[in-house]
């Protein structure tokens, strides 16, 4: 019977995990790598809706989400892309079904002390509303226990003290 499964040539890469695990810059690296288009889902939200704080802060974090699952809805009719997600994306049914069919989903993961120091040292971390507290690190520890199961789900790829590129490469030759 006929499948309506895009080729693997053309199945997405949708790469997935906590804030800081590299999404971005190993995508990127990856999109180079196999000659496809890169797009990150924060990036698209940003240049619709503005600043993810300002979002956050004026609409509410249900805004947010109700964007990603439209961004979701839109990329998951595409083919031949690396996907770079914001960091509860893929933890939403609706965003799963659109995007887990189209491509293989690959979860980055960091151990807390280095979740911090990179998002911490980003430049980004003051704009991440969910890291914006007082405690930041009390913060990312629970969010990785609210969020464990969820990313478990998915297959994943340590990032420690590995230097992007190897990450991309391990990526690549898993597809
Ligand atoms: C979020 C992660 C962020 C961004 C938003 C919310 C989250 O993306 O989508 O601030 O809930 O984990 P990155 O993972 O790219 O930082």
């Amino acid at each position: 019977m006929a499948t309506s499964q895009p080729t693997p040539a053309a199945r997405n890469v949708v790469l997935t995990g906590f804030m800081g695990t590299g999404k971005t810059t190993v995508g990127r690296l990856l999109a180079t790598t196999l000659d496809a288009e890169f797009v990150d889902t924060d990036d698209i939200i940003v240049e619709r809706h503005g600043p993810i704080a300002e979002i956050f802060s004026d609409q509410g974090e249900g805004a947010f989400r109700s964007m990603e699952r439209d961004v979701a809805a839109e990329l998951g009719a595409q083919t031949g892309l690396v996907i770079s997600t914001g960091g509860r994306m893929m933890l939403d049914a609706t965003c799963v079904e659109m995007l887990e069919s189209t491509g293989r989903v690959f979860c980055l993961a960091a151990d807390p002390q280095e979740i911090l120091r990179r998002v911490m040292g980003d430049g980004e971390g003051p704009a991440r509303p969910l890291l914006a507290g007082p405690d930041p690190a009390e913060r990312v520890l629970s969010l990785l226990r609210e969020r464990a199961e969820g990313y478990g789900r998915f297959e994943q790829i340590a990032t420690d003290d590995r230097p992007p590129a190897d990450v991309c490469e391990d990526i690549a030759s898993r597809l």
